[in-house]
């Protein structure tokens, strides 16, 4: 926890206009600042800033709030991220304890680790020296782990037996209540019992990100029930937040780049074996909000690995429910369901890490999860089918974040009902969808959560707002050098509301090539460019590294041509509006005043709401 008297401070400290302008074009209107919003697409200015406030608000989609609420939502940081950003802004360092934590309950807690890892060593131990082990050992064999495997995910034995743990670790009372509280021995008062909790199994230590175990999962050796067993909740395990494998992942693979999240702890062991190194399982739960906003925190490409059947789809629509309003632009997730009675571990085992991953690199993306399920039941052909789809999708479209891939939903449920955009949003969509949570109520992460370690949160690698015309432009050349049928994906006409500016003309001239002569290979493409002065600068372009997934290109492709012409619209707006605002009001026409009144932006209804 942060101590309030610190935000008051950094808040006091920080010009929220300042933080906005890093982002957004603003311009002093009156008392306030405006700009185009950066939450939503629009091209007319409706966010608003005030000074004296330190607040801000849009008129179009009604976020609101202070300099950290902005941080954060745009930045997509955690309340604690979004402190440390602005304070290494204003040079203040973030007091590490607050209020919460006593330095009694710290050292406390320090104790129950210190436990847990002791804990950890000795079924570590068990199954190097004790006398049972040979069965263990053979087992981990048979479903084809290595020593090394079990090494990095610290896999252990419990011996059968009542007490082996207990008698080992709980040499004083302290102990003893340790272990109690950590879960890893029961105590039953009334039969004057206390034993350990796990007996006979082989030991999967679930590990917080910085590798410190904080359970325990425990797998019957072969067959019998229960199969597995699990810590229970205690003060530093929560089962709804953890994700087992993500400390190994990080380690086994620095530049983690996607997740996919499976249900097993030996899928996610058996895939690592397989060198898939970017798989957690949830612990026998659903995908909370929680695993998913932790992950994209890390990496933003999500892949969800469901069973084929009945129940394996239900979870996994439920998982995409709870994906939807982190679904910023640039995050992508997808559903790989698994053929009938496999699992990730029988189904890599069987066919491999290539086979597996083609598989993946196939599974349908969110989107096409999305319609397909609603679509179920429903004759999309008649009329009430349209209108009953709509009215299924428009509120869970209301949940995903401003953007690009929010506007590609409600594209696409156009498309599929024949109703305009702006129809399935004054008809369906005043839903509007409420910030995920009011950063006052934002439960802070306990302190040892190094998630933020992975790095700064991404951006849509392309469109995102601070990004220059020319960088976009870049963005986009690159794409097409790489997939030159993006082009057709614009009629011609919209590419020519940019022709004129130098910054696009080479950009026109690749798609004026492509749609003249059918490209669609990268090669022929450059080709055609071999005796042009700008053949150096393409094929330099073409070499880069590509950023981008290839399933992702046609959405960010057209998220920065959308972006551009927005760009343009709005800049010609606002020369239109300074020609406006040059003339004498009286001099203007009925119809320029009306004109200028739309360019300013937001009705008289829509301000009085404030
Ligand atoms: P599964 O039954 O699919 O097991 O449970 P699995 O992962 O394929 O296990 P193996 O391959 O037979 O060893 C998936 C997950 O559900 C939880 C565990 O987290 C398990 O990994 N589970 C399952 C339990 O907690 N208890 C159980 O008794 C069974
Ligand atoms: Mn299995």
């Amino acid at each position: 926890m942060i101590p309030q008297d610190f935000i008051d401070e950094l808040l006091a400290r920080t010009d929220i206009v300042e933080i906005v302008q890093q982002r957004v074009t603003l311009k002093k209107t009156g008392q306030n600042y405006s700009g185009l919003c950066p939450f939503h697409n629009e091209k007319t200015a409706s966010f608003s800033v005030s000074a004296d406030k330190q607040f801000y608000y849009c008129f179009g989609c009604q976020a609101s709030g202070n300099a950290l609420k902005f941080v954060m939502e745009l930045d997509g940081l955690d309340f604690i991220s979004a402190v440390e950003s602005l304070s290494a802004r204003v040079g203040l360092e973030v007091p590490r304890t607050g209020e919460q934590a006593s330095p009694e309950q710290t050292e406390h807690r320090k104790s129950i680790y210190d436990m847990l890892a002791q804990c950890s060593e000795f079924y570590k131990d068990q199954l190097r020296q004790h006398s049972g082990r040979e069965r263990a050992i053979t087992y981990l064999k048979e479903r084809g782990l290595t020593g090394e495997i079990a090494r990095d995910f610290g896999l252990g034995f419990a011996p059968p037996g009542w007490d082996n743990l207990y008698t080992a670790l709980a040499k004083t009372n302290h102990e003893r209540d340790l272990l109690i509280e950590s879960g890893m021995v029961i105590d039953n008062p009334e039969e004057e019992k206390t034993y350990d909790r796990f007996r006979d199994r082989i030991m999967f230590p679930i590990r917080d990100v910085r590798g410190r175990t904080i359970a325990f999962g425990g797998r019957i050796i072969g067959e019998g029930k229960p199969k597995y067993l699990n810590s229970p909740e205690t003060p530093v395990f929560h089962k709804g937040r953890e994700l087992y494998g993500l400390f190994e992942a990080r380690k086994r693979n620095r530049k983690l780049e996607r997740l996919m999240i499976v249900e097993g702890y030996m899928d996610v062991v058996a895939l690592a074996q397989h060198d898939i190194n970017y798989c957690v399982a949830t612990l026998g739960t659903a995908t909370s909000d929680e695993h998913i906003e932790r992950m994209f925190r890390m990496v933003s490409r999500l892949v969800f690995c469901f069973d084929g059947d009945m129940a394996g789809t239900n979870a996994a629509w439920k998982a995409l429910q709870v994906a939807l309003p982190y679904m910023r632009d640039g995050r992508s997730a997808r559903f790989l369901f698994l053929p009938d009675g496999e699992d990730p571990d029988s189904l890599v085992r069987k066919e491999g890490k290539d086979k597996l991953e083609l598989l993946i690199e196939r599974a349908p993306h969110l989107p096409d999860v999305f319609f397909e399920k609603l679509a179920d039941g429903i004759e999309v052909e008649s009329l009430d089918g349209k209108a009953h789809l709509a009215q299924l999708a428009m509120p869970l479209i209301t949940t995903i974040p401003a953007g690009v891939f929010k506007q590609l939903m409600i594209e696409r449920l156009s498309d599929i009902t024949g109703l305009g955009s702006e129809k399935l949003l004054t008809a369906y969509g005043h839903t509007q969808a409420r910030p995920r949570r009011q950063f006052e109520e934002m439960p802070s992460p306990p302190p040892e959560d190094l998630t933020r370690a992975g790095g700064a949160p991404r951006d849509s690698p392309i469109t995102s707002q601070r990004q220059t015309s020319s960088e976009l432009v870049a963005g986009a050349v690159s794409m097409l050098l790489r997939a030159p049928e993006l082009a057709v994906q614009f009629d011609a006409d919209v590419y020519e509301q940019l022709a004129g500016a130098e910054e696009f003309d080479l950009m026109l001239r690749l798609i004026r090539t492509i749609s003249a002569q059918d490209v669609t290979s990268p090669s022929v493409l450059l080709a055609a460019f071999h005796d042009t002065p700008d053949f150096e600068r393409l094929r330099r372009l073409a070499e880069q590294e590509p950023l981008l997934d290839v399933v992702d290109l046609p959405a960010e492709y057209t998220g920065i041509i959308n972006n551009l012409i927005q760009r343009l619209e709005s800049k010609s707006k606002q020369e239109l509006r300074k020609s406006l605002l040059a003339k004498p009001f009286a001099e203007l026409s009925a119809a320029e005043k009306d004109l200028l009144r739309d360019l300013t932006g937001g009705s008289p209804r829509t301000r009085r709401q404030v």
